[in-house]
């Protein structure tokens, strides 16, 4: 049954996000339509609205939510309606070369449902009737959504479902950085570069893998008293026009073992590959504008063996992974609830986009 939704849509670049009054389609053939609980706001949402993440406007934004299957498509047999699931923003064909190896976020099948379920055609059209697209697949920042049964991750019901969006992204985007990209050891000195929801998971998860210290960076004060709330052990605040790469050398006697650039800009990139010592990663999580680029000394990466690697969605395998991370918040271990600093119905959604871009939150969440 075709319904009637709130949505937060990005109807032109560069301007304010606006809700708007939509019709979801029901699910066709392997899709899920799912009545949504809450969905985060990331930073990525964000930069679909400026074009550093190019997708097409109209577009309805949202990639990190939880909700309830309401109805699914012919030959969907993962979910049912009443299930608790949590959106996934890669499209997984289970078949390719990279399904096959245990790494769905490669998928070469990813971009044939980027703004559209799989099929290739919308289920979101707006009051006049015209198509609307839907971020990575997701588009589940509105009421009721359809996407693939890919796109989606079968939860606990008992676990409760506002927090368990985060999972979605910032918590497997961050820890899944750590535990999966970086594999992180006991006793390592981290660094992470920004300490925004995704940074903030960084943070966590290099505490859960047991590193010994924990250096947190940002431009903003209070981000690095939330960080301290998440295991850093010791804090950064970058000023314009500061190395912080020397800074980082210093206080560590020779660079940290691992930085994860968790901001999205090509300088911090450069500045977490300098930082780290012989033999160290540099993790790429943030995404820069495609515009952006960095640089090193090659001569480095032979002679210090430094190794410079990018992470999408925490090199996870969402069935795997988000119930890892669901796991580890109900054994206590993973903070949850507490990235969670503000909730906000869906009129607030441009309010919820302004605080993210002033820093004001661990997590704005829309709550439905
Ligand atoms: N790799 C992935 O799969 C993936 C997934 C989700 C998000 N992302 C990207 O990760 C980045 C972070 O996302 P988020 O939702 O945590 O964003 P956020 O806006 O919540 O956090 C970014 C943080 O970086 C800080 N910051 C800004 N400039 C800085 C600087 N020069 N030095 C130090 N800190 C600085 C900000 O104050 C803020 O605290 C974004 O680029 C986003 O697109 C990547
Ligand atoms: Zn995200
Ligand atoms: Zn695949």
């Amino acid at each position: 049954m075709a319904r009637p939704a709130k949505a937060v849509i990005c109807r032109e670049l560069n301007k304010p996000v606006v809700v708007e009054e939509i019709t979801v389609d029901s699910p066709k053939r392997g899709e899920v339509m799912v009545k949504m609980t809450a969905c985060g706001v990331c930073h990525s949402d964000l930069s679909a609205t400026n074009g550093t993440i190019a997708l097409p406007p109209p577009l309805i934004l949202g990639h990190e939510a939880s909700g309830v299957v309401i109805e699914v498509g012919d030959g969907v047999t993962a979910v049912a309606a009443g299930d608790h699931v949590v959106s996934s923003f890669i499209y997984m064909c289970g078949k390719c070369r990279f399904c096959s190896m245990g790494r769905p976020v490669l998928c070469l099948e990813q971009h044939k449902a980027l703004v559209t379920p799989l099929e290739g055609t919308p289920r979101t059209k707006d009051k006049a009737g015209k198509p609307l697209g839907i971020f990575s697949g997701c588009g589940v920042m509105a009421e009721y959504a359809t996407v693939s049964v890919e796109n989606v991750v079968k939860i606990d019901p008992l676990i409760p479902l506002e927090s368990a969006a985060l999972v979605g992204c910032a918590v497997t985007t961050g820890v899944g950085a750590v535990f999966n990209t970086a594999k992180v050891e006991p006793g390592a000195i981290v660094a992470v570069f920004g300490c925004g929801g995704v940074g903030l998971n960084a943070i966590q998860g290099a505490a859960i893998a047991g590193a010994e210290r924990i250096i947190a960076i940002d431009t903003i004060a209070a981000k690095l008293e939330m960080a301290k709330k998440f295991g850093a052990t010791e804090t950064l605040l970058a000023k314009e026009g500061e190395d912080i790469a020397k800074a980082l050398k210093k206080m560590t006697g020779g660079g940290p073992d691992y930085a994860f650039e968790c901001v999205g800009n090509g300088a911090l990139a450069e500045a977490a590959y300098r930082a780290i010592r012989r033999g160290g990663k540099a993790v790429i999580v943030g995404v820069a504008r495609p515009t952006e680029s960095t640089s090193f000394k090659p001569m480095t990466m032979v002679f210090e063996e430094k190794t410079l690697q990018g992470s999408y969605f925490g090199s996870c395998v969402p069935r795997i992974d988000f119930p890892r991370m669901l796991q580890l918040s109900m054994a206590g271990k993973l903070k949850l609830d507490e990235l969670i600093t503000r909730r906000y119905s869906i009129e607030e959604a441009p309010q919820a986009f302004a605080d993210l871009e002033s820093g004001k939150n661990a997590r704005g969440v829309i709550v439905f």
